[in-house]
Parts: C-alpha cells; structure tokens; sequence
C-alpha cells in the first residue's frame, strides 16, 4: 500500500457524503456514487439531504481528482482507481416480503474489485447481519479482483450511527465502533477513523461482533418503542395520558425514555428484519424481535383509527371531511420519505372515504408523489379543515397558529406529543 492515504467512499447518501466530507479534512477523498444526479448536485456544492450545510460543503470540495486533501465527487470508476481505502456505505433495504436485500452491496463490492489493489482495505459502513462482510461480500471482491483475501487485500467493518437532521450529533461527535479481518488490520481501521472521529473509537475483536453490534441497536430501540406502542394502546383504552405515565415513571433513575409513535424510516424499521432473517437461516425463530416489527407496523392504522373516534365524538361527519396531515417524512427535521408509516395512516384514512391535504416543508413532492403517487404542499394551506393530524414533528410544525386553520368543532390530533394544549389527544 502506498505510505499516503487516499481514499474512496463508495455511495453519497445520508451516511457516506457527511463521512466522505469529514475525511475530506485530513485525507484525499474521492466520493463515488452511481447517482451522477447526485454527483453533479454535490459538486455544484448543493446537498439535498441536507445533512452536510451548502457553505461546508462548498469549502470541502476541490475541483479535480488530485492527492490534496479535500473532497472530489465523482461517477467515473477511473477516479477510484488510485484509492488505497474503499468505505462502501451504499443502502441495505429489505425485499416486499422483509428479506435483506444485498443487491447494493453485491453491486458496489464488484465495482470496488475492479479497481483492487494488493495491500488495499475496504471498509463496509452499510447496516448487516453478522457475516455480511465476510461471507458474501468478501467472495465478490475475490471473484472480480483475482486477489486473495486476507493476503493481497483486506477488509473491514465499521457501522454508521449518525442520526439524519440532528445537527448535534453528527459523525464526528459520535464514538465509531471499528474491526478489521486480521487483528493488524483491526488497528489500523481503527487509526484510520481515530484520525477524524473526536469522540473516540471502540476497536471490536472481530467483523462479526461490530455487525452484530450495529444490528441490535436499532433492533433494541424497535423493540423498546414497541412497548410504549402497545402501553399506548393500553392507556388510551382506560383513558390514561400515556405520555403522562412515562413522564411519570422517567422520574426512576433507570426507566428507559422511549416514546410510543411511527417508526419508519430505513434503520430501525428494516434492521431488526436483517437479524431475524439470518437467525431463522440458523433454525432459530426470533420471537421478541418480530412482535416488536408487528406491533409497530400496526401503528399507522391504529392512528387513523384513533382519529376517526375523536371525530365522531366531536360530531364531525367522517366521509368527505377535511384533514390536514402535519409531515410525511420518516422523521423530524429530515426530508427523507423512505419508507415512511405516515403513508400507512393515509391509506387507512383514505377508506373513510376523507380529503386529505398533506403539508410538509421538507419533504420533495415529487419524490413523495413518485414514490406514493401522493400531492403533498410546502406552503401551508389556506382553508379550514374538521381535523388536523400532526404526524412529524418538523420545527416549523411547533410554530404553527393552528386555531387559523381550524372550524369551531374541529379536532387535534397529536402523534408525537409535542403540541400541548394545542392538541385534543396525543397518541
Ligand atoms: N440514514 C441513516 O440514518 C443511517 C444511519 C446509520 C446507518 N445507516 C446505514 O448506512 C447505509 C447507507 O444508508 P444511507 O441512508 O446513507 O443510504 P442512501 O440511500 O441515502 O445513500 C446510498 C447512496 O448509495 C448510492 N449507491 C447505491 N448503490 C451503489 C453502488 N452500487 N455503487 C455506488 N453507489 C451506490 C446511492 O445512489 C445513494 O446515493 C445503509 O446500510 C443504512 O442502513 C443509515
């Protein structure tokens, strides 16, 4: 391997572009994406997921393939050809029926060992079950660079817990759990990230512990949240405040503050899919694991439902009303839609035979319609509506004059609790 460092990040989404970004203060970085949209937004220093702020990125970029520090971006397998680190952060999804689907690991492992060489490492980013690295990933870049493993090149693993649109904790500030194939490659994982983390690193003993690591923190929040969806429902039966009991018991030093709610997205919603697939694969029936997937994908219906109740007992005719639905995006202060539950909500409001008016200014409705033929609206609506749901809760949503868009018998529902005494029900 070359004495200098140079390297390439495999994929320009909410987790490589921040981390391509913050290598790029130390290191040459070249930012790979099949996307060449994307590559060209990025260059022209814009990020539409806004993760990384314009002006920052701006001044990470330089505009050639060169070994100065700084970050170029490009969709030109040649440009990554000179790297001697390859970090592949590209998207584990699921399948229609939850399967893991590793097509974009499969696809940017072969694109990386066309461009292999002896004594390069590459680094998986991307969310796994325990094994991914070695046992699939690692026979693509055999099989298409002709090196040996552990011999002519080397791998690791470290996973991304960035959390989107929170600007407190970014990559930098979060401690970055790190593993290699070989103990030596291990630590010098771990000195790679060390060199730009300022929160420090955990080197784990082996590939498979730092996979099985990131896996089961998404799936312990997934559960945890699954609880205080199933207490809501509970509560809400006996007329019980639910974020009243868990303001309640918080007050015990080790009660754990988990919130009931949607929970979308392409982390905490997925990753517990990939654990439960590989432990079925070794003939065990994760039972914990998938009741929290259930419980939680059963929510958005739950809201409807729990909606269409408040209404009708505030006299409101259901069929042909007017809703207003605060946020579409999986989360707070994020455009991302993917896999988004607020769709689920939607779809079951939509059998009440309703007219719905969605109202998001983050979220890209294009994007929105593409990907759920649904309109959604940047710009608050005129008008007045018989209920307004607040499903996302978007700085801009805490601001809001809701008495404005309401008629005198209009009802407020309110998922993630943020509202106050704005609302007539929280979830
Ligand atoms: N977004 C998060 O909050 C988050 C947090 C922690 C971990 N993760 C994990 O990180 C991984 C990436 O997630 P993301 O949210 O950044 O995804 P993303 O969809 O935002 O970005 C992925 C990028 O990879 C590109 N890509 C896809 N296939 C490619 C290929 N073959 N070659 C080159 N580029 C390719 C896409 O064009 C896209 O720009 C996933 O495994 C995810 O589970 C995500």
């Amino acid at each position: 391997m070359k004495d200098t460092k140079k390297i390439a990040v495999i994929g320009l989404g909410y987790v490589g572009l921040p981390l391509a970004r913050l290598f790029s203060t130390r290191f040459p970085v070249v930012g790979f994406d099949i996307n060449s949209a994307r590559v060209k937004e990025l260059m022209s220093g814009m990020d539409s997921t806004l993760e990384v702020e314009d002006k920052v990125l701006q001044a990470s970029l330089k505009n050639e393939n060169s070994d100065d520090k700084g970050l170029y971006c490009s969709a030109d397998l040649d440009d990554i050809k000179d790297c001697n680190y390859y970090i592949i952060t590209v998207p584990t999804p699921v399948d229609k029926n939850n399967r893991p689907d590793l097509t974009p690991l499969y696809k940017s492992s072969e694109t990386v060992a066309k461009v292999l060489s002896k004594g390069d490492i590459v680094v998986y980013e991307s969310t796994v079950y325990p094994g991914v690295t070695e046992d699939e990933c690692v026979p693509v870049l055999e099989k298409f660079s002709g090196l040996k493993f552990n011999e002519d090149f080397f791998v690791g693993y470290s996973p991304e817990r960035i959390n989107p649109g929170d600007k407190e904790h970014t990559v930098e500030k979060i401690l970055k759990v790190t593993a290699g194939s070989t103990p030596e490659i291990g630590e010098q994982v771990n000195n790679l990230y060390a060199e730009v983390i300022t929160a420090g690193t955990h080197l784990a003993p082996t590939i498979k512990v730092a996979e099985a690591a990131k896996v089961i923190e998404n799936s312990q929040r997934d559960i945890n949240i699954a609880f205080v969806n199933e207490l809501a429902k509970i509560f809400n039966m006996m007329g019980i405040d639910t974020q009243d009991v868990l303001e309640a018991a918080g007050t015990k030093w080790n009660f754990l503050p988990f919130k009931p709610g949607l929970v979308g997205g392409h982390c905490i919603g997925v990753d517990p899919y990939y654990l439960a697939q590989k432990a079925q694969e070794i003939g065990y029936h994760p039972e914990i694991i998938l009741a929290g997937r259930r419980m939680n994908d059963s929510m958005g219906q739950y809201v409807a439902s729990e909606l269409v109740k408040l209404m009708l007992q505030n006299d409101i005719k259901v069929k042909a009303s007017k809703i207003l639905i605060l946020g579409i995006t999986f989360k707070e202060n994020c455009p991302d839609v993917r896999n988004t539950k607020v769709v689920d909500v939607i779809k079951s409001l939509k059998e009440y035979g309703v007219d719905i008016t969605i109202f998001d200014p983050l979220a890209n409705p294009a994007e929105v319609k593409h990907e759920y033929g649904l309109n959604t609206v940047k710009d608050l609506p005129n008008g007045k509506f018989d209920a307004i749901l607040l499903t996302v809760a978007h700085r801009e949503f805490l601001e809001l004059d809701l008495e404005d868009l309401k008629q005198p018998n209009s009802v407020v529902y309110d998922v993630k609790g943020v509202l106050g005494d704005k609302c007539d029900k929280k979830l």
